[in-house]
């Protein structure tokens, strides 16, 4: 048996034994054992595919296979078998990549092949990292014979061939592009950009961005796309030095606004921002529905914090697939619009006046699986404080420092059990004196997005489910609107 089929038998045998009641509800989790980055998310035979970086015998991180789920309409997802095991000689691991449907109706799986071998003395080792093809029917696939189709000798000058992975691809109409990372002692982490007319056959056209040790020492999972008037490259630093608010040390995930030049393939980058300002997030990638959206998935958890409680057989999620735009010279993220499909229990109280420290809570306003609007339409207070998962014992907060313009999510009380990441601040600019937060929460994780997508915050938080109380307070006055929808997907616990 090779260890696909392993992998194949061994998932469906344990994955079975999850409770459902133990998972998110409308998150991507693995089927059982371990999960990072999102690959190849795109459409394939009207359905979106998301594959994951997968290794399903620990709940830590080992050779990497790619895990498999499908969706209709980014809510409900159906699992489907693991999709790739690093069983070629040219691989101990399938690491992250992308997908496209081909015009001969095959997928195509584009991904990096990460070959690690020891060498004579302990702890040495040398990695090769190629770009490799697998093509299939939505459920099995095969890989190429010609693999690797993408090599060191393409590689510019200087660039390490230990450093070089997660190709995106997409298609235009002069063939098929890629972007991978590279890196190089002068441009530190670079996006690298190919170009092949049948997806098959490659070559390298330019470098279109490099980091030269700014902006991490590495450069992660990158993606190109348009949007509005703007070419937007996502990439996720390693090794990121921090800068006030705007970057912490680390991992991290940035965006690059620029413009580019297709007659010389060139990427001139008018700034680089955040994409998140929470505690877990990593990895995202995109993808473009039938309808025209843009849509990102990110992994739901970070290398520098390990999140999952003891005794739990999978780790790791997705976030919520959110919808991007390019507004007021930003780029915004919202949660993807078919989340309003399932609300049930929706709640409205309008207009309410929060009062000098008085801590309120709100009819038919908590629990652990709903998205809330809180629109703060003005007043006279400085400090605004929203508790959620909150009982006796644990609660975590969102803080707003009307002053100093600052958002701070603390989840010190969650019930984290180690000395890990708990708070994290980020500045907010109100808007006509308002601010509006959309807090999406499903189980483990808050997502929230400040004055409509403009910044966005996604943490991890394993409070025991009992505690699902909300309340607010302010210590001023304040008027607010909450609305709160109760999520439901049918057909699961
Ligand atoms: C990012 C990453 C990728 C790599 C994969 C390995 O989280 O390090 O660069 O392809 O994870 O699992």
């Amino acid at each position: 048996m090779n260890q696909l089929e392993k992998a194949r038998i061994y998932e469906q045998e344990n994955g079975s034994r999850i409770l459902e009641e133990q998972r998110p509800v409308f998150h991507v989790t693995p089927t059982v054992g371990w999960m990072n980055d999102p690959n190849g998310f795109s459409m394939y035979q009207g359905a979106c595919h998301l594959f994951y970086q997968y290794y399903p015998y620990d709940v830590h991180w080992g050779p990497m296979y790619w895990g498999h789920v499908r969706t209709k309409d980014f809510m409900k997802w159906e699992r489907l078998p693991v999709a790739l095991a690093p069983e070629e000689d040219y691989e101990s691991g399938c690491f992250s990549g992308s997908a496209i449907e081909m015009e001969d109706g095959k997928q195509l799986l584009l991904y990096t092949a990460h070959l690690e071998k020891k060498g004579t003395y302990a702890g040495e080792k040398t990695i090769t990292e190629t770009q490799c093809i697998a093509l299939g029917d939505g459920v099995n696939y095969v890989k190429s014979s010609q693999n690797p189709v993408i090599t060191k000798e393409m590689l510019p000058e200087g660039f390490s061939e230990s450093d070089f992975r997660d190709p995106k691809i997409w298609k235009e109409e002069d063939g098929y592009y890629c972007v991978a990372v590279g890196r190089s002692d002068t441009c530190g982490g670079a996006i690298l950009l190919f170009h092949s007319l049948n997806g098959l056959k490659w070559e390298f056209v330019s470098v279109l961005d490099k980091s030269e040790d700014r902006y991490g020492t590495m450069w992660e999972c990158p993606d190109l796309f348009r949007l509005g008037d703007k070419t937007i490259l996502l990439t996720s630093p390693m090794g990121m030095f921090a800068k006030e608010l705007e970057f912490h040390n680390g991992h991290g995930v940035v965006y690059l606004a620029g413009t580019y030049d297709k007659e010389n393939h060139s990427f001139q980058r008018n700034f680089i921002k955040s994409l998140e300002y929470g505690l877990d997030f990593y990895a995202p990638q995109t993808m473009e529905t039938q309808d025209g959206r843009r849509i990102m998935i990110g992994w739901m958890q970070s290398w520098d914090n390990y999140m999952t409680p003891e005794g739990y057989t999978w780790s790791g999620m997705m976030t919520l697939p959110r919808e991007l735009t390019w507004k007021n010279d930003r780029l915004c993220q919202q949660p993807v619009g078919e989340i309003s499909k399932y609300y049930t229990d929706s709640v409205i109280h309008e207009h309410c006046i929060v009062n000098s420290d008085e801590k309120i809570t709100l009819e038919n306003v908590q629990g652990r699986i709903i998205d809330m609007t809180v629109t703060i339409h003005g007043g006279d207070y400085h400090n605004f404080t929203m508790w959620m998962a909150e009982d006796d014992r644990y609660y975590t907060t969102i803080t707003y420092d009307r002053e100093q313009g600052i958002v701070t999510f603390d989840r010190r009380y969650s019930g984290l059990t180690v000395d890990g990441l708990d708070t994290r601040s980020f500045h907010v600019e109100e808007t006509h004196g308002g601010i509006t937060f959309r807090v999406v929460m499903d189980r483990y994780s808050v997502e929230f997005f400040m004055n409509h997508g403009e910044q966005a915050c996604t943490s991890l938080i394993y409070t025991p489910q009992e505690a699902d109380g909300i309340s607010f307070r302010a210590d001023g006055c304040l008027d607010m609107t909450v609305k709160k929808h109760q999520i439901q997907i049918p057909d699961t616990k």
